[in-house]
């Protein structure tokens, strides 16, 4: 089907399928911004540099998220197929520039928790659209949390209003900030709106702001907003966080956003981003303090009931794989 060669002990479609489901992890502006290479004992996961935001994401924090989130589901694709992922991160000589490697560590059946997380990836979404106001119930936050520490991060659930108005006037100050960085907000442009095959189309954008809005939302051209149709009042608002600093830390944290995500989405809850207050350097180490100094945010979760809304496109496997990989 792709073209592909085997790897791990799976044939070239199954190796397809695996890459497929990577691939479905969230990334900023749905810039997609991995690669893979697939050797017969590995299979290399790697940073596509022509998929970089300078401006948004200049040391490529952001991307590495990404990275790991789609690292995250190249897990459960295989954990699919009854192998057990073996992953070293940032292998250094052992595979050049990659960010991970992949390989089989023997057979692992399916347990209740993976067969949940699996079925969750195709249908997660980002949720920019208001969610019902509805409370997050107590057993729903502790899944989330318990989600985030498996993958050795710590899903921080800001516990009431003080904490949630001192996040809310940190989110406010660094979208302004970005407004009025030019490259920022060409960047967003650049990524949004009828592109055809990657970005954040039209229907994903969610609602358009406006000034009642207690969070500022990152404005992705929506269509006018229906009079009365606002965000819900009291959304569950977490700060995805890890104990380190650093590349190896970001690939662990893009781990857990998926994880947390997708433990979301089978709990029949939807999720959104406000990655502006960890974007801006200054801003984020604001937040670092008020988290007490010790952690380190990594990004800022929106979580609530919401209804359902479209996929994003994705690009084909065939455009994510590096030589020598590629056959056909
Ligand atoms: C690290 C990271 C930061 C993100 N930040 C934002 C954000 O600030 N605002 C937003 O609306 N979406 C944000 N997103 C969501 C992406 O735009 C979204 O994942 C992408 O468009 C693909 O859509 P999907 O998640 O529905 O598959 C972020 C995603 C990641 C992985």
């Amino acid at each position: 089907m792709h073209g592909l060669s085997g790897a791990l002990g799976l044939d070239g479609d199954q190796v397809g399928e695996v890459l497929a489901l990577a691939a479905l992890a969230p990334s900023v502006h749905n810039t997609q911004p991995w690669r893979f290479r697939v050797r017969p004992d590995r299979i290399e996961l790697h940073a596509d540099p022509t998929r970089r935001l300078p401006a948004t994401d200049p040391q490529d924090r952001e991307l590495r998220l990404a990275c790991g989130a789609a690292l995250f589901n190249l897990r459960l694709g295989l954990r699919a197929h009854g192998i057990r992922p073996l992953v070293t991160l940032m292998p250094g000589a052992d595979a050049p520039g990659a960010l991970a490697t992949v390989r089989a560590g023997g057979h692992r059946d399916l347990d209740d928790e993976v067969r949940s997380l699996i079925a969750a990836v195709p249908i997660r979404r980002t949720n920019r659209k208001p969610f019902r106001d509805v409370p997050v119930p107590l057993a729903h936050r502790h899944a989330l949390a318990r989600a985030a520490e498996r993958e050795r991060c710590w899903l921080h659930l800001l516990p009431d209003h003080v904490e949630r108005g001192r996040l809310q006037g940190l989110v406010a100050k660094a979208h302004r900030m970005q407004n009025e960085n030019p490259a920022v907000r060409a960047e967003l442009g650049d990524w949004t709106g009828p592109r055809s095959v990657d970005g954040v189309p039209p229907a994903s954008a969610g609602i358009r702001p406006a000034l009642q809005d207690e969070w500022s939302m990152r404005d992705f051209q929506a269509a006018e907003r229906v009079p009365g149709k606002d965000y819900e009042s009291d959304p569950l608002v977490a700060v995805l966080c890890s104990f380190v600093a650093g590349e190896f830390a970001e690939l662990q944290a893009g781990q857990a956003l998926q994880r947390v995500l997708l433990t979301a989405t089978d709990l029949g809850l939807s999720a959104s981003f406000m990655s502006q207050a960890i974007e801006v350097p200054s801003v984020r180490e604001e937040l670092r303090r008020d988290l007490g100094g010790t952690i380190f945010p990594q990004t800022v979760l929106r979580i609530g009931f919401g209804s359902p809304v479209p996929p994003t496109p994705r690009r084909p496997v065939t455009d994510l794989l590096m030589e020598p990989a590629h056959t056909a």
